[in-house]
């Protein structure tokens, strides 16, 4: 299977013009890569304006419709053309607080609507020195996927918290360690990506040493040229 190298542009960049400007640089870049699939997920507000990558949320709220302020459905998300939608994003739980149980909703609701969840796990650094590690892994995937009838539906990320946004990976013997160990807990067909300071540098060993499905990108997704050298690297 190819790898899968998602882009997470969180709460990025401020400007339309900005975004398409990104998006186009990186559509550019990968138009001739055959051997790679590639998702961009943008903030809700741009996904109407980016055509022609395969596109991807970075939340959902569990309910269809109603009254429900502020928030936006998986169904919404499909209708604008979205394949894939994060949840659980260590960034939500601990900003936004949302719980195992909320995840999960999430989870299920991104399934009824025919998409693709990009289920977030991930320990702390004091998780991680306490020895928590596989505790925390195992509730987040236990409860997140309460319910869920194929779980190869669903691919897992797992994003130590300590890594992201730090420019401090996680090793990738140690990475491997952990995807052995995830998979372990999960069904053996479904897909699992590593996330938390990913670059055109590391990118590689994930891949191929440590044998993830694919990639999920913050801050090097917003360098169109690096994003573009990840995506390259990816390759088989
Ligand atoms: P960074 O690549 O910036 O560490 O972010 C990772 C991440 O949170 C992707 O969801």
């Amino acid at each position: 299977m190819k790898p899968l190298i998602v882009a997470n542009w969180k709460c990025n960049p401020i400007t339309q013009s900005e975004a398409k400007e990104l998006f186009d640089s990186i559509s550019k870049g990968i138009k001739d890569i055959e051997n790679a699939e590639t998702v961009i997920c943008p903030p809700f507000i741009y996904l109407s304006l980016l055509k022609g990558l395969t596109l991807g949320a970075q939340d959902c709220y569990f309910e269809e419709k109603g009254a429900y302020t502020g928030e936006v459905s998986a169904a919404m998300l499909k209708d604008l053309g979205c394949q894939y939608i994060i949840v659980g994003h260590s960034e939500r739980r601990k900003l936004f607080g949302e719980k195992n149980n909320d995840v999960n909703k999430k989870v299920l609701a991104v399934l009824d609507a025919g998409l693709i969840p990009i289920l977030c796990v991930g320990e702390t650094e004091q998780e991680r020195e306490q020895e928590k590690t596989e505790e925390v892994l195992k509730a987040e995937l236990e409860i997140g996927l309460i319910d869920v009838h194929d779980v190869s539906k669903v691919i897992v990320a797992y994003e130590p918290i300590w890594a992201i946004g730090t420019g401090n990976p996680c090793d990738i013997e140690e990475a491997q360690r952990m995807k052995g160990i995830i998979q372990k807990m999960v069904s053996k067909n479904i897909r699992i990506l590593y996330g938390g300071s990913v670059n055109s540098e590391n990118a590689e060993g994930y891949l191929k040493q440590a044998e993830f499905n694919g990639l999920l990108v913050g801050g090097a997704s917003l360098k169109a040229k690096e994003f573009i050298k990840i995506v390259n690297r990816s390759l088989s």
